[in-house]
Order: structure tokens, then C-alpha cells, then sequence
């Protein structure tokens, strides 16, 4: 099962980016050539296929796989970079007990990621029972925790770091989400370094506020489309170091200084 690299994208904390960190970072490595399966295992309230545009072209989910209705090739749908960027929706309908049936959800996760055959496999993993660590821990390599400035995201990403960490999952990431570099210069929010002391994990990717990408996010458009976007170049940065590369944190953003970088 773990001859791909499989990374688990959540957060205790709703609403902190989790879904838009799992569609963004999907784009940025299918961008660079990748084969790359996001899933979005949100129970209780799918949205990838709405991000990406794509709520029309989904016919069959995880949901249908899980009960036995269908093969797992029909769940994925192909949304872009040439089809390199895949997608399977969570359930519709089916009822999944998540802490009963572990079996079962595993080896339906096995028979989506085969049927795809992608290099990276994203899951969009929505709240802090929403995958039980025993799962977690056979189906991911790694783990990103996503956070924002706030005190709440961050002791929920200290939280979520610390049962992942005892679930077996040692390669974990932060991604600060909603990084707002005025605020945080006028001393109003806390900085980077703050945010990482408090989460207590090493940061991958810092993404910024960019309501561009929240308007566009409406109409199913991701960050990488966006003209001249500091997301999309977060996006883009952060899937350049997953691939190896050493890149700065703040690189290619225009509306982040060099002397912006020390807080
Ligand atoms: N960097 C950003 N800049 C601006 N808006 C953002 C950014 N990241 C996320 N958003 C917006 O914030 C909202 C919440 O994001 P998202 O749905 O990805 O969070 P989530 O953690 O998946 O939420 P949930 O817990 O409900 O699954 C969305 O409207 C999204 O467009
Ligand atoms: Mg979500």
C-alpha cells in the first residue's frame, strides 16, 4: 500500500484551507509532470469536486466503491494537466461507519489509488475523528497539518500533530494557511516563527490571504490559474519541495519583501 507516496491533509480545526491546500498542491504537482489522485474524504460535506470545477462530471464516488456497486476506475475522473490530475468524490450517500469498518475503508482506499495508478495521492481529511489513527497510519506516508495565525489553529494543528505522530505518522508538515504578511509587520498576528514554535511541527509552504483565490474558488478555479497570484506561487513553491527542492519560503511572491521574511 505504501509504494506511492500517500499524504494526509487535515487539521482538527474546520475551515482552516484543508480542501483548498489538497486541490492546490494536487494542480501544483500535476503542474510539474506528476500523476497525482486527490480524494476528498470529507464525510460529511464534499466540496473538491465544486473547487475544481468539476461537480458536473461526477457520476460514481468513494461511497459506491466502498459498497461493492461499482469498479474503483469509475469513481476517478480525470480534472486537467492533461489528465494527470485525478480526482475521486467523497460519498454521496453511503453510509460509512468510519470507526467500525477500517478494513473495509482501507481496502477501498487500495482499489481507488491502484485503479488511478498516480505517483502522489492527496486526501482531504475534514476534522479530528474524521480519520481514526489506526487508518491513518495505514494509509499515509506523511502527513501536512494545516494552520492560520490564529491561536486556536494553532494549539488544534499542535493537537493533530501530536495524535498523528502517536499514530505511527512521522513525516508531518505544517502549512500556514491565510498568511496575512501586513498584519503580522504591524505586529497585530503572530509571525512564522511564533506559529511554528507553537504547533511544534517544520513548515513546508507558508500560503497567503488572497481573496482572488477565494472569489475564484467559487467558480472552480484553482490558484495555479490565477494570473500573478501569490497563492498559486505558494502552491507552486510548496510542490517544488515535496519534489526535493530547496526553495525559500516566500519565493516568487511579489508582495513579500526580503526583510518581510524575518518574523
Ligand atoms: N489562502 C486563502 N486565501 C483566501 N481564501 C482562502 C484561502 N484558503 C482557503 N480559503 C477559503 O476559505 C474557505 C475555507 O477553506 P476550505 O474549504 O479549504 O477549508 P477546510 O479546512 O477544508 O474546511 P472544512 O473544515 O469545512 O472542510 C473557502 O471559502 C476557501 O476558498
Ligand atoms: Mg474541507
Amino acid at each position: 500500500m505504501k509504494a506511492r507516496k500517500t499524504i494526509l491533509v487535515t487539521s482538527c480545526k474546520g475551515g482552516i484551507g484543508k480542501s483548498t491546500v489538497t486541490l492546490n498542491l494536487g494542480a501544483a504537482l500535476a503542474e510539474r509532470g506528476l500523476k497525482v489522485l486527490i480524494i476528498d474524504f470529507d464525510l460529511a460535506n464534499r466540496c473538491l469536486d465544486l473547487f475544481s470545477g468539476h461537480e458536473n462530471d461526477i457520476v460514481y464516488d468513494f461511497g459506491d466503491v466502498y459498497l461493492g456497486r461499482l469498479s474503483a476506475e469509475r469513481a476517478v475522473i480525470q480534472c486537467g494537466f492533461e489528465g494527470r490530475l485525478m480526482l475521486c468524490a467523497a460519498p454521496c450517500d453511503a453510509k460509512i461507519d468510519i470507526s467500525s469498518d477500517i478494513t473495509e475503508i482501507l481496502r477501498t482506499f487500495e482499489k481507488i489509488i491502484d485503479a488511478s495508478d498516480a505517483e502522489y495521492v492527496i486526501i482531504d481529511c475534514s476534522g479530528s475523528d474524521a480519520m481514526p489513527s489506526e487508518l491513518s497510519a495505514k494509509l499515509a506516508d506523511s502527513a501536512i497539518i494545516v494552520t492560520s495565525h490564529q491561536p486556536a489553529a494553532i494549539r488544534a494543528a499542535e493537537h493533530t500533530g501530536f495524535n498523528l505522530y502517536d499514530s505511527g505518522i512521522t513525516e508531518i508538515r505544517l502549512i500556514v494557511n491565510f498568511f496575512d504578511c501586513a498584519s503580522v509587520k504591524k505586529g497585530e498576528r503572530r509571525g512564522i516563527i511564533e506559529i511554528i514554535d507553537g504547533c511544534r511541527i517544520q513548515i513546508i509552504g507558508a500560503v497567503p490571504y488572497d481573496k482572488s483565490l477565494e472569489i475564484a474558488q467559487e467558480k472552480g478555479i484553482n490558484a495555479l490559474q490565477l494570473k500573478k497570484s501569490d497563492a498559486g506561487c505558494a502552491f507552486r513553491n510548496i510542490a517544488a519541495r515535496i519534489c526535493g527542492k530547496n526553495v525559500p519560503l516566500f519565493y516568487g511572491m511579489k508582495n513579500f519583501s526580503k526583510r518581510k521574511l524575518f518574523f
